[in-house]
C-alpha cells in the first residue's frame, strides 16, 4: 500500500502518498516535478542527485523518501531565484564551473553544504581533517570527491568555492 510522507521542500510543505520503495530522488523528480535534481547512476556513485536534507548533503538516490518524513529538503530550485541567484550559483557562472551542466545542480548543492560543514566544524569524513583557517584546495577537492564531473570542470568548481568562501 501507499504511505503518507510529509516533507518541507524548499520551504514548502508537501504531502505525498508514496510506495514505500520510492527513493527521495524519485519523489522529488517524479512526484514533485522538481527535475533540477539529476539522476546519473541511481546507485550512489556520481553525486548528480545531491540534495541538502536537514543541513547535510545526501545522495537522494540512496535513500527512501519515507525515511525523511518531517524533514526539510533543499534542492537546486530552492537555492536561489532567476533574479537573485545563490552566491554559489553566481560563482559557478563567474568561474565556468560546468560544461554540459548535468552534474551542476548536485555540485552546487554539495558545494553549499561543504562550506556549511566546514563553518560548523564538521571534519572531513575521509581524512578527519578540519582546517578552517587555511581552507586548502586539497580539502575542498576531497570533500567534493563524491560529485563526479565527466567534463572535468573540477578546477573551476574549486575556484567558485574559494570565491564564495572568501
Ligand atoms: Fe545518485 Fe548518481 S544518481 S549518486
Amino acid at each position: 500500500g501507499m504511505i503518507p510522507v510529509e516533507l518541507t521542500v524548499n520551504g514548502r510543505e508537501v504531502h505525498l502518498q508514496l510506495d514505500p520503495r520510492t527513493t527521495l530522488l524519485d519523489a522529488l523528480r517524479e512526484h514533485l516535478h522538481l527535475t533540477g535534481t539529476k539522476k546519473g547512476c541511481d546507485q550512489g556513485q556520481c553525486g548528480a542527485c545531491t540534495v541538502i536534507v536537514e543541513g547535510r548533503r545526501i545522495n537522494s538516490c540512496l535513500t527512501l523518501a519515507v525515511m525523511h518524513d518531517g524533514d526539510k529538503v533543499t534542492t537546486i530550485e530552492g537555492l536561489g531565484t532567476p533574479d537573485a541567484l545563490h552566491p554559489m550559483q553566481r560563482a559557478f557562472i563567474t568561474h565556468d564551473g560546468y560544461q554540459c551542466g548535468y552534474c551542476t545542480p548536485g555540485q552546487i548543492c554539495s558545494a553549499v553544504a561543504v562550506l556549511e560543514e566546514i563553518a560548523a566544524g564538521i571534519p572531513s569524513h575521509v581524512t578527519g581533517d578540519l582546517n578552517q583557517v587555511a581552507l586548502s584546495d586539497h580539502e575542498l577537492r576531497e570533500r567534493m570527491s563524491g560529485n563526479i564531473c565527466r567534463c572535468a570542470a573540477y578546477p573551476n568548481i574549486i575556484a567558485a568555492m574559494n570565491d564564495v568562501a572568501g
